[in-house]
């Protein structure tokens, strides 16, 4: 391996030095080894690769983080602003909001530090340092210490992550963490050092009518006119250390921020993504492909479908119910559009056609190299995926349906622990057991759960689930047997007379509880039969996982081998990504040509007081009619809103900054386009766009709808 390194390195220079494609979701510290400095600089980049990651000095990978759980967001001033879109913001702006302070609905801005929200839980994570450990783990696998699979499960990778800690200089470094992950299917692993803040409040955020305009309909669609930000900031303990929320904090000054440009852009301009992409698969074949569409997005297509048609019904009925499912229903819906998307974009993309060439071209390959391996090894995912497409299905269907779909249940295993203690007549740990059912009462029915709306979402959903005709979980024998199989009694019987159903019930029980009560109880034997096969079902996906992670090192490694000198970037695993690409219009189909930039003309187009979707706040009508647009103008006098590029982004991303050739912020990186939602396991060179709100449109919504000059002044600014 070491001895071709050089023949593929010049032949490497020679190859992509004249290939042009936007596809990758790139790794910081392969940029050497994949010549990508050079490809950026021939597409516009005006930056040194040390300019983008250096592990030693400031560089812009630090002004560059996960927001939350799942999203990126950049910081954008010396003292720890933090730029996010809306949609990133939407659970912490909920859980500000309640019929009183409807955030949601009016957005928010904090006029001065005092009056910054904490926001307990939201946590923002940097990447310190990231150091190749593929020999290692590849001499535990050699050495039979552990298997391929072991190798690729969180087990070993979260124990390798604590030793490594351990061993190195962060060791006992407040807020730092450490994180393997395999890349290329297990053909490579690196270990990342984080830092993890865990105050982080609550700045800025527009109305839903600015950072969610265009709702639903508008989500996974190109031309759009969202201004989806919002902005938070890292607080620190005075020595700048992560620290748990302390009036003390103080905001963190960060050795580095982005600076921001209002010059505008230009079709064909350079632009480059940072982020933390979640998951892509582009290295499925074809029979994957199938299941993914006929057994994957299909059964969630259906049940989230039900689901969320009983929500939109509670929701536009109840303005608490509204701000309690108003996350729920957002993300629910935005893999449920996602999965319709991408099966059409499969289709009309012809991207199993485009796999069955790659797997011709594959055996082809295969058999030039006499590789055995390579030459058995798409027949033998395809039989994989043969025999495991049932459970696949299944699984999908059941999780959908009773581990997301329904909220209600009960701990059975308190219940039962409670059991064992009523039978020992043990006062002090029918007590103990109390309380924990206490507390787990407390989780199910909590600040944005309502009762009576998952009383309707079970209704419908435990129909659904049986209509769909797959093996049934224990407790639809009690819908036949005790029910006659009314779905509605057995349901109203549940969310009415079960321990767990409300507190009054659940008082009572505990003011006397006997095991009676327990075992005739409704919503634990719901709880026990759903885990009880959930459990089942995930065993039988593990032998079929293990097979795919074995056949997949081996395919990801040869098709590697096949394209190269090309390179090819690792499959997104939440991990730090740089994609460059240009700024671009596209063509959706046959005669349809778009802009790769819109307007606030656009929004006051879309404008539908009469839908909640398309409402447009008055201050921005008063604002667009008097074209007060500041300097955010285009020399025009139009306001810039949405623009899109070429870069490879995927959920995870969003909130990703968007930078120019000088890796100043343009704007940030929010959706992708309808006609490549295929995009996430083939990327379409001719169709696929980032969407991106304009960063003059957010400072312009900022500073004239929000008032908030006193943030702009923190920026700095590139006139
Ligand atoms: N499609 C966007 C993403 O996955 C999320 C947009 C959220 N907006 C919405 N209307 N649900 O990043």
């Amino acid at each position: 391996m070491r001895k071709q390194r050089f023949y593929v390195t010049m032949m490497l220079a020679c190859a992509i030095l004249g290939a042009r494609a936007d596809e990758g979701m790139w790794l910081l510290q392969m940029m050497e080894e994949q010549y990508l400095v050079e490809q950026m600089k021939k597409q516009g980049l005006q930056l040194e690769a040390a300019d983008l990651y250096n592990a030693s000095a400031p560089s812009i990978k630090d002004a560059v983080g996960i927001f939350g759980g799942g999203c990126t967001g950049e910081i954008i001033s010396p003292e720890g602003l933090i730029l996010t879109n809306h949609h990133c913001g939407y659970g912490a702006i909920q859980q500000h909001s309640s019929v009183e302070h409807d955030y949601l609905t009016d957005g928010f801005w904090a006029m001065t530090r005092a009056e910054e929200l904490p926001t307990p839980g939201l946590e923002f994570t940097f990447v310190e340092k990231i150091v190749d450990v593929t020999s290692k783990v590849n001499a535990l696998i050699e050495n039979d210490s552990i298997s391929v699979n072991e190798s690729l499960s969180y087990a070993f990778l979260d124990k390798m992550a604590r030793e490594e800690l351990q061993q190195s200089e962060y060791d006992g470094v407040p807020g730092v963490e450490a994180l393997v992950r395999p890349f290329y299917a297990g053909n490579r692993y690196y270990l990342f050092f984080l830092k993890v803040y865990s105050d982080v409040r609550m700045v800025a955020a527009p109305p839903s009518s600015i950072g969610k305009f265009g709702g639903e309909t508008d989500n996974w669609m190109w031309p759009r006119h969202t201004g989806d930000f919002s902005m938070f900031r890292i607080y620190a303990d005075s020595l700048g250390n992560p620290s748990l929320y302390s009036e003390d904090n103080v905001p963190l000054k960060t050795p580095k921020h982005l600076s921001i440009s209002i010059r505008g852009l230009q079709e064909g301009d350079y632009a480059m993504v940072m982020g933390f992409p979640g998951s892509t698969q582009r290295f499925l074949t074809r029979s994957e492909i199938q299941e993914r569409m006929d057994c994957q997005n299909t059964p969630r297509i259906q049940v989230r479908e039900a689901r969320q048609e009983v929500l939109k019904k509670e929701m536009a009925a109840s303005d608490k119910v509204r701000i309690q499912y108003a996350g729920k229903y957002a993300s629910s819906s935005n893999y449920w559009k996602n999965s319709i998307g991408m099966n059409k974009a499969i289709v009309d993309n012809k991207v199993r056609e485009a796999k069955s060439e790659q797997e011709a071209r594959f055996a082809q390959f295969a058999a030039e190299k006499g590789n055995e391996e390579y030459a058995n090894v798409v027949a033998q995912i395809d039989e994989v995926i043969a025999e495991s497409s049932p459970v696949t299905y299944l699984r999908m269907a059941f999780t959908e349906t009773f581990m997301m779909g329904i909220e209600f249940g009960a701990p059975y295993k308190v219940m039962d622990s409670l059991k064992v203690a009523i039978k020992a007549k043990d006062k002090e740990a029918i007590e103990r057991w109390g309380n924990q059912l206490r507390q787990s009462y407390a989780q199910i029915h909590n600040k944005d759960y309502d009762h009576e709306v998952d009383r309707k979402v079970a209704k419908a959903l435990f129909a659904l689930y049986k209509e769909m005709g797959l093996e049934l979980p224990a407790f639809y024998e009690t819908i036949e047997k005790d029910y006659k199989g009314d779905i509605d009694r057995y349901v109203d019987a549940m969310y009415d007379n079960s321990i767990t159903a409300n507190e009054q019930n659940l008082e009572k029980f505990l003011k006397k509880p006997t095991l009676k009560a327990i075992d005739k109880d409704l919503a634990v034997a719901f709880s026990r039969g759903k885990w009880e096969m959930y459990n089942e079902i995930s065993a039988k996906a593990v032998p079929v996982r293990e097979k795919l992670q074995q056949l997949h090192k081996t395919y990801v490694r040869g098709l590697c081998e096949m394209y190269a000198p090309a390179p090819k970037a690792p499959d997104a695993n939440f991990t730090l990504r740089l994609t460059y690409g240009t700024v671009k219009p596209y063509s959706p189909k046959n005669g349809v040509s778009y802009d790769y930039y819109t307007t606030l003309e656009g929004v006051m187009e879309k404008e539908d007081a009469t839908n909640p979707e398309f409402v447009v706040p008055e201050k921005l009508k008063q604002l667009y009619a008097a074209k007060d647009y500041g300097r955010y103008a285009l020399s025009d006098g139009r306001l810039p809103v949405n623009f899109i590029t070429t870069n490879d982004i995927t959920g995870g991303n969003s909130g990703s900054p968007v930078m120019n050739a000088h890796g100043e912020l343009i704007g940030s990186a929010f959706d992708g386009n309808w006609e490549s939602l295929s995009g996430d396991i083939n990327f379409d060179n001719d169709k696929q766009r980032c969407i991106v709100v304009d960063i003059r449109y957010v400072l312009f919504v900022l500073e004239k709808l929000g008032g908030c000059k006193h943030l702009i002044d923190e920026m700095t600014i590139v006139e």
